[in-house]
């Protein structure tokens, strides 16, 4: 596969053709705000809009995650323009997130804690009129535990039971404000034929999905084949 050369942050790196910013950008050092894409996913959705950058001789920031390198692209992941963007984006998300870190599972590895602290904003915003549901938790799976309330949309958990595993028991319902991740018809996870394999809670990038024993299955790490990939 070929090598492209490109600049980021004025920094130089090498990347393969084709390979979308974000991982390349990830893969030397260089943190940039991202929830929803996934590696494996070559088609992402970009729905989280956390991962603007901006790229010379672009009027407008782009999406790192769906922009593919190329042969001296320059990058700038700090540019004003990108950087209020994804704040904005930021700071909306969280108006519509109950924030309780001090009794979350993943309080220290939660993704929005580092998004937060690399944006030097606040888990709790003053900037939008804060509107939370009060969701009831799901702890009816023997593995893990989901709390729709800390769920973010990011779709990871989706897409990894439907694309990767072939199973489909997660997806979206309803739409706008009233949007949620759930199983057919709203049933209880511990109803269906999940694996209870984990792979959904390895990818949630907040406290939204957990294990109730604080450790994934073993027919997970089967699963990916013991490669720790997410
Ligand atoms: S990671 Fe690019 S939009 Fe979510």
């Amino acid at each position: 596969m070929k090598t492209v050369s490109l600049t980021i942050d004025g920094k130089k790196i090498t990347a393969t053709e084709g390979e979308k910013l974000l991982w390349a950008v990830l893969d030397n050092g260089i943190y940039i705000p991202n929830l929803c894409a996934l590696r494996e996913n070559s088609e992402p959705s970009a729905a989280c809009r956390l991962c603007f950058v901006e790229v010379e001789g672009k009027e407008q920031p782009v999406t790192a995650c769906t922009e593919e390198v190329t042969e001296g692209m320059v990058v700038n992941t700090r540019g004003t323009k990108a950087l209020r963007l994804t704040r904005s984006a930021f700071e909306l998300l969280m108006a519509s997130q109950v924030v309780d870190c001090a009794h979350c599972a993943s309080n220290d590895s939660c993704e929005l804690q580092r998004i937060a602290h690399h944006l030097g904003v606040k888990l709790k915003s003053k900037r939008f009129r804060k509107l939370v549901r009060e969701l009831p938790i799901d702890d009816s799976s023997p593995v893990f535990i989901y709390d729709p309330n800390k769920c973010v949309l990011c779709g990871r958990c989706v897409w990894v039971c439907r694309e990767r595993l072939g199973i489909g028991v997660l997806g979206f319902a309803h739409r706008g404000f009233e949007r949620v991740v759930t199983t057919f018809a709203g049933e209880p996870l511990g109803k269906f034929k999940c694996q209870e394999c984990g792979e959904c809670v390895n990818v949630c990038p907040t406290g939204a999905l957990v294990f109730k024993d604080g450790k994934e299955p073993e027919i997970g790490a089967k699963i990916r084949g013991g490669s720790g990939e997410v």
